[in-house]
C-alpha cells in the first residue's frame, strides 16, 4: 500500500539521517512490529561493507529472531555462505540493535572463543558460523514492514 511505501521511505530516511530524528514521536519496537523481508546480495564484501550496503539499500543486515526467519534467510542464501547481522566486538550484538536471544550455531561453534572481532555467517545448511569479518562473502539484508491499519 502507499502507506507502507511512505513508512519505508521514512524508515530509510531516518536510517540515513536525512531527516531530523524525532525518536520520541517515531518510536517502535523492531522485534515485535517488524515483518522482515530478506534479500540476498550476491556481491562479495567484508561484513562492515555489507552492513553499509544493507543500510543504504535496505534497512540493515539480516536479523534472525526465530526459526522461521532463519529458514527464510537460508532460502535466500541457498547453499552459499552469507553474512547475517550478528557481530562480536567483544559483546555479541545484532547490527540493527535487536536483542540477541535466538541462536542457531553450527555444532562445535563457540561464539565466545577465538578471534576478538568476529562476524556471523549462515553456512550452506542454515547454521551460523563465526568468521573473520574480512570475508569476503555475499550477504542477506532485510527490509522491515509495519502493519498499518487503514480505516
Ligand atoms: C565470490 O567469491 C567466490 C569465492 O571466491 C566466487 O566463487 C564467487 O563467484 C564470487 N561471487 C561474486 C558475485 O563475485
Amino acid at each position: 500500500s502507499s502507506l507502507t511505501a511512505q513508512f519505508l521511505l521514512l524508515l530509510s530516511a531516518l536510517r540515513s539521517g536525512s531527516v531530523c530524528k524525532k525518536e520520541s514521536i517515531f518510536h517502535f519496537n523492531f522485534r515485535t512490529q517488524r515483518n522482515p523481508e530478506f534479500h540476498l546480495v550476491d556481491k562479495n564484501m567484508s561484513w562492515s561493507d555489507a552492513q553499509k550496503y544493507c543500510r543504504e539499500n535496505f534497512l540493515d543486515l539480516a536479523t534472525v529472531t526465530n526459526h522461521g526467519e532463519n529458514q527464510q534467510v537460508q532460502e535466500k542464501a541457498q547453499k552459499e555462505m552469507a553474512w547475517i547481522g550478528l557481530h562480536r566486538d567483544p559483546n555479541i550484538y545484532w547490527s540493527d540493535g535487536s536483542k540477541h536471544s535466538f541462536t542457531n550455531w553450527a555444532s562445535g561453534m563457540n561464539p565466545f572463543g577465538g578471534l576478538s572481532v568476529i562476524c556471523a555467517a549462515l553456512d550452506g545448511s542454515g547454521r551460523w558460523k563465526m568468521l573473520s569479518c574480512e570475508g569476503p562473502l555475499p550477504f542477506v539484508c532485510y527490509m522491515a514492514f509495519k502493519n498499518i491499519h487503514t480505516p
